[in-house]
C-alpha cells in the first residue's frame, strides 16, 4: 500500500516543492521565539511532499536538534518499526513537529512559543495537503482535540475540514515508557492502513469530479 501519490514533474508538484523548500529556509533562520537562542538546527520537518499521512510530534530532542531531522531518536526508531510492520514506508508520510526549535531540557513548549510556531505548520498542511493528522502526544493533540487529556481521547478521529481528519495517538516515547500506552498506540496505528486506503479512493473520486458517499472527507469541504 502506498501512502503518498507519485510525484508529478513539471507539474503543479513542483511548485510545491518549490514552497516546501523556501519555507525550510525560512524555519531554519525563525528568531521569532527564544527558542531559536539554544538550538544547534531548527528542525522544520520532512517527508513526502504528496503524503496522504501527516505526523505531528511535539518539539525536536537532542538528536532531532543535532541532526536537523524529526524523529531521528529512540522514539523515531520505534515509530519507523511500527510503520514498518504496518506496510507503510516512512518515505510515503511527511513528519514535522508543532515547534521546530528544541525547547531546552526537553520541556513542554510553553504558549508564546507554540504560537509563534504555528503558523509554519499551518502552512506545510496547506503545501503538502494531507487526508490525514495523526497527532503524537498531548501538544500537539491540543491543536486538534482541545477538551480532554490522551488517555480519554487517543484513537478519536475527527473530520477537521477541507477533506482532512485528524486522529489523537500516544506519542511513541510515551509507548516505549508504559506497555499499556504501547499497546494502545499499537492498536490506534493499525487503523492507519484503511484510513489510508479510503483517503487514496477519496482522492481518486475527487479526481474524477465523483461525489463521494456521506460521512467521507472531500478535499473540497469548506473548513
Ligand atoms: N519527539 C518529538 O515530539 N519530535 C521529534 O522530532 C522527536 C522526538
Amino acid at each position: 500500500m502506498r501512502a503518498a501519490t507519485p510525484f508529478d514533474e513539471g507539474s503543479e508538484d513542483t511548485h510545491r516543492l518549490q514552497a516546501i523548500r523556501r519555507l525550510e529556509v525560512e524555519i531554519a533562520g525563525c528568531r521569532r521565539c527564544p527558542l531559536a537562542v539554544g538550538r544547534i538546527h531548527a528542525v522544520p520537518g520532512e517527508g513526502n511532499l504528496n503524503a496522504l499521512v501527516m505526523f505531528v510530534g511535539e518539539g525536536p530532542g537532542a538528536d532531532e536538534d543535532r541532526q536537523g531531522r524529526p524523529f531521528v531518536g529512540r522514539s523515531g526508531q520505534f515509530l519507523n518499526e511500527t510503520l514498518a510492520r504496518l506496510g507503510i514506508a516512512r518515505t510515503d508520510v511527511y513528519i514535522t513537529n508543532v515547534v521546530k526549535c528544541r525547547p531546552p531540557d526537553n520541556r513542554d513548549p510553553l504558549p508564546d512559543e507554540l504560537a509563534a510556531c504555528d503558523d509554519y505548520l499551518a502552512r506545510q498542511i496547506e503545501i503538502i495537503n494531507p487526508r490525514i493528522i495523526v497527532t503524537l502526544g498531548r501538544i500537539s493533540m491540543r491543536r486538534w482535540f482541545p477538551e480532554g487529556g490522551i488517555t480519554q481521547l487517543h484513537g478519536r478521529v475527527r473530520n477537521i475540514g477541507r477533506g482532512r481528519i485528524a486522529m489523537a495517538m500516544f506519542h511513541p516515547a510515551a509507548a516505549l515508557r508504559n506497555p499499556q500506552w504501547r499497546s494502545a498506540f499499537e492498536q490506534d496505528m493499525a487503523r492507519l492502513p484503511a484510513l489510508i486506503e479510503r483517503a487514496a479512493r477519496a482522492n481518486e473520486a475527487a479526481a474524477r469530479g465523483e461525489a463521494l458517499p456521506a460521512g467521507v472527507p472531500h478535499p473540497g469541504d469548506a473548513d
